[in-house]
């Protein structure tokens, strides 16, 4: 499947969610997508919409692969087994092997920035 390889190009640049800051809110437009880790080193996927901000991390909870977001379906998809979650109906599994959705994140605006809450 070549969907994860085309989604690699999609992502800002990583972040390190220091001071629970992960970016801020102008670096990011309505549509558009952030990579970034946890503190704990996790990876993860910020999300802007029109009404606001949701994050993922982002591995897999099948076997922990690593999953991407593929732009296109809007779908983030892990490649190591193909499981597909809908980031945009609170990352539940539309395929593959995983049985439960990706964790989400709580995130925010606050103030300029997006954050970690
Ligand atoms: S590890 Fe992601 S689908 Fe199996």
């Amino acid at each position: 499947m070549a969907l994860v390889g085309a989604s690699t190009t999609l992502f800002g640049t990583p972040a390190l969610a220091a001071n629970h800051q992960i970016v801020k809110l102008s670096k990011i437009k309505v549509g558009g997508t952030y990579s970034f880790q946890l503190k704990n080193g996790a990876p993860a996927l910020l999300f802007r919409t029109k009404t606001g901000v949701f994050a993922f991390q982002t591995i897999c909870p099948h076997q922990g692969g690593s999953a991407k977001y593929f732009a296109p379906r809007k779908l983030i998809v892990c490649p190591v087994h193909n499981a597909s979650f809908d980031p945009f109906k609170k990352g539940a599994v539309v395929a593959g092997p995983a049985t439960s959705p990706l964790p989400s994140v709580k995130v925010a605006i606050k103030g300029d920035w997006i954050v970690v809450l």
